[in-house]
């Protein structure tokens, strides 16, 4: 009897203790939710994400897949998650797209809309979607070989939801090179082919196909070019026309970890000629290169742009080259403090090519879908700006769904932080520091930050590379990022950080003299994906 009376409290003790460990459970995911699930940038469900893969755009969606394992909140199994959009903005997550198989985990890769049915694996009319991605072989890495990686393809026909492996992958064996990774596919119109571009090493490899299956080896770039402080992975290469003008240029963007501008992982890009076969640096880029002060030119100078590549198959009419990357960096990635889910894309971004004073330049901005989330606007009137000034305050906007647009004229004049705060006395300041021509970000005391020793252990910096004595800006701001694209997208700086509370007042205080703060425009953001999901 006592026996059973026992056995019934503990029973319920245990079940009271579960039913609390339950309760505990759910409020720390439900504070986590609202402390630090984006709000408009995309994030997983739950499990780890890293790079975009496989964007492309087709009958009005476009699509995003990505590095995922949807088991653990670390890096793992790697598999193709999906997600779909009609403007890039508002996501939908859709069922995992790839699998990881006996050959290996399913690494970064692009997709192709193949509309001439160039590989044949069209059926009852349907224009195949053709995945390329690497297959690492965990098994072959652990037994020390150095070839675990080669290079597969796989094909949809029913609008990028599941893909059917090929038959005869792989369709690039690895050739003894252990970095060997990352294809990205992309139709060459000048030359009527498909081209492939491959990280191998420290180097790209361009490869060439009529069919998407077999691929040949047509050259190599980058042998002490460009930065090379870490591994090349995640290339992306494609024609476009200078803004403007007919004459085309061809860009190749290489990722690199370590070595980015401010530690760790970045993106570098190059302007140069294709000729089909070979890639060449312009002469004046060559000159840009070697006189950057950044050892190299980057696409995004923050720490936490990542990977990124642009969509594939965007119409003519659109005529857009659209870019998104990874919002984190390797550093500290894996450590972050959100446990459901980890790491969030960057608002996509629609990249140009402009000749700015006998240089190449790409230049990004947010895409335009963006504005269609406006919602309530503040504008201030031309001032004078000779103290620390509030600008706003979160009775007035949300400041973690907002874009600011602002113009600062005669910027020799003097340096400007702006700072967001909030009651626990976290800090955000960002802006441009005349004495060193340098825009700078520095999260040092934005919140948490003890997870990692790279998170908070510098101010990041770009030299500002426009002369215009004028500066525009913009901030896209979320709950846990901040984008800043100077000089029209010139520079772009890109961080995350995990403030206690909410930032909810943004203040600007020139740095020496005074500033003339011309035009200052805020936007609360009505988005969140969460309530997509
Ligand atoms: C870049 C990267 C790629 C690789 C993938 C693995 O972040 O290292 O080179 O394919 O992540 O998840």
């Amino acid at each position: 009897m006592i026996n059973k009376i026992n056995i019934i409290l503990i029973g319920s003790l245990m079940f009271s203790l579960t039913v609390k460990g339950q309760q505990l459970f759910d409020k720390k995911n439900t504070m986590e939710e609202e402390l630090y699930r984006p709000n408009f940038h995309f994030t997983p469900k739950k499990g780890w994400m890293n790079d975009p893969n496989g964007m492309f755009f087709k009958d009005g969606y476009y699509h995003l897949y990505f590095q995922h394992y949807p088991d653990g909140n670390t890096w793992g199994p790697m598999h193709w998650g999906h997600a779909i959009s009609t403007d890039m903005i508002s996501w939908k997550e859709m069922p995992i797209a790839l699998y990881p198989d006996e050959k290996g985990y399913i690494f970064s890769g692009s997709s192709v809309v193949d509309v001439n049915n160039s590989s044949g694996f069209s059926k009852n009319g349907i224009e195949p979607i053709v995945a390329m991605f690497t297959y690492h072989d965990m098994k072959e890495e652990k037994a020390g070989k150095s070839n675990y990686q080669s290079q597969a393809i796989a094909y949809s026909l029913d609008e990028g939801k599941t893909f059917i492996k090929y038959s005869e992958n792989p369709v690039i064996k690895n050739p003894g090179i252990k970095d060997f990774r990352d294809p990205k596919i992309v139709w060459d119109p000048i030359h009527n082919q498909w081209l492939m571009v491959l990280a191998a090493g420290q180097k790209i490899m361009f490869y060439s196909s009529s069919n998407l299956k077999e691929w040949n080896l047509e050259s190599d770039f980058g042998d002490g070019i460009g930065a090379h402080g870490g591994v090349w992975e995640c290339p992306d290469l494609f024609p476009m026309a200078v803004q403007g003008t007919d004459e085309i240029k061809w860009v190749l963007f290489v990722s690199i970890n370590p070595g980015g501008p401010n530690g760790g992982s970045a993106t570098q890009y190059f302007v140069g000629d294709f000729d089909g076969t070979h890639f060449k640096l312009d002469p004046s880029f060559e000159k840009d290169l070697s006189n950057s002060e950044h050892k190299s030119i980057w696409i995004d100078y923050g720490r936490d742009n990542y990977a990124g590549v642009t969509w594939a198959n965007i119409p003519d009419t659109n005529g857009r080259k659209l870019f998104m990357g990874w919002m984190s960096n390797w550093d500290y990635s894996q450590k972050v403090p959100t446990f459901k889910w980890r790491s969030a894309m960057t608002v996509a971004r629609s990249v140009e090519l402009r000749k700015i004073e006998n240089s190449y330049k790409l230049v990004s901005q947010p895409v335009k879908e963006l504005s269609n989330y406006r919602s309530v606007k503040y504008k201030k009137d031309a001032i004078a700006i000779k103290r620390t000034e509030k600008i706003i305050d979160s009775k007035a906007i949300d400041l973690s769904s907002t874009e600011i647009n602002f113009k600062i004229s005669d910027l020799k004049n003097s340096g400007f932080n702006f700072k967001l705060s909030n009651k626990q006395g976290d800090t955000l300041i960002f802006g441009y520091d005349n004495t060193n021509n340098n825009f700078f970000i520095d999260r040092r005391k934005s919140g948490k930050i003890d997870y990692s020793e790279n998170f908070a252990n510098r101010v990041s910096f770009a030299k500002r590379t426009s002369l215009n004595p004028n500066l525009e800006g913009k901030i896209i701001l979320d709950k846990t990022s901040i984008e800043l694209f100077f000089d029209n997208g010139e520079t772009v700086m890109t961080e995350i950080f995990f403030p206690r509370s909410p930032f909810s007042e943004l203040i600007i205080e020139p740095k020496s003299k005074e500033i003339i703060l011309d035009n200052l425009e805020l936007h609360q953001l009505n988005i969140n994906q969460t309530k997509l999901k």
